[in-house]
């Protein structure tokens, strides 16, 4: 497929999301993913080692990794074609790979695990919002939204893993928390500033106007409330005190 303009410039790709803000908000969290699950990954297989090899959880573990690994490929593609609409995300992939690396080589493993399942634990409450009826996603069929329902479902489906290693592990509900609130507030501050990235460079080159962009963030505020409002209360449920139980898998 030729998707240059007799001028060499590639043409504006539509907004596969229904709106600028929407597309937006689902792209600067792609930025984030490779290097993101490249982390949970890694705290993953290191937490699994502590555990009886062929225990369930065990079992978890290793189709938990294999899962990501093929959403890190997928997203990989997705922010490559990001990238060729003139968006830098390379750039801003390779900050977030450097500050993860630095950030996973302070932290002693529990720490990390409490990382891991708080970025876990937003991913599939933002994944739950964006699947339902009139939720976050576009009912439109396009790659990214076909990619993004496989992605946002295995999301939901293998959330437990990191909270059953939480438990397994011993994590205190305090590091727990104290990691959740770190990480929620790492990623609302890397996915505002990847949209802000994202609109400021669309109005320069006249792909979309700032009163559309505002309209348009404006429309997502009034109407929906409902996927909002469930949003606070999935992020919200992560101060509830987590069941003992699943002990049985340590070593
Ligand atoms: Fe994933
Ligand atoms: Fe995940």
């Amino acid at each position: 497929m030729n998707n240059q303009t007799h001028d060499g410039a590639v043409p504006f790709q539509p907004f596969w999301n229904d709106t600028p803000i929407k597309t937006y908000l689902f792209d600067a969290f792609s930025v984030l993913l490779p290097a993101g699950e490249q982390f949970v990954i890694s705290v993953v297989e290191s937490a699994a080692l502590q555990l009886q090899q062929r225990s369930t959880l065990a079992e978890d573990s290793r189709r938990f990794v294999a899962e990501e690994r093929a959403h890190q490929r997928a997203h990989r593609l997705y922010n490559q074609q990001l990238e060729k609409q003139g968006f830098e995300v390379s750039k801003y992939e390779i900050a977030i790979e450097k500050d993860l690396a630095s950030v996973q080589s302070k932290l002693s493993l529990k720490a990390q695990l409490a990382l891991a399942a708080a970025f876990e634990h937003v991913t599939a409450v933002i994944s739950r919002v964006a699947l339902r009826q009139g939720g976050l996603l576009s009912t439109a069929e396009s790659t990214q939204t076909r990619l993004w329902r496989w992605h946002c479902r295995e999301e939901v489906a293998h959330q437990h893993v990191t909270t059953d290693l939480l438990r397994a592990l011993g994590i205190p509900y305090r590091q727990r928390i104290f990691w959740f609130m770190a990480a929620s507030a790492l990623l609302a501050f890397d996915v505002l500033r990847h949209v802000h990235g994202f609109a400021r460079l669309d109005i320069q080159r006249r792909r979309v106007s700032a009163g559309q962009v505002r309209r348009a963030a404006g429309r997502l505020l009034l109407r929906d409330g409902m996927n909002l409002g469930l949003l606070a209360v999935g992020w919200g449920g992560y101060f509830l005190p987590l069941k003992a139980d699943a002990t049985a898998n340590c070593q």
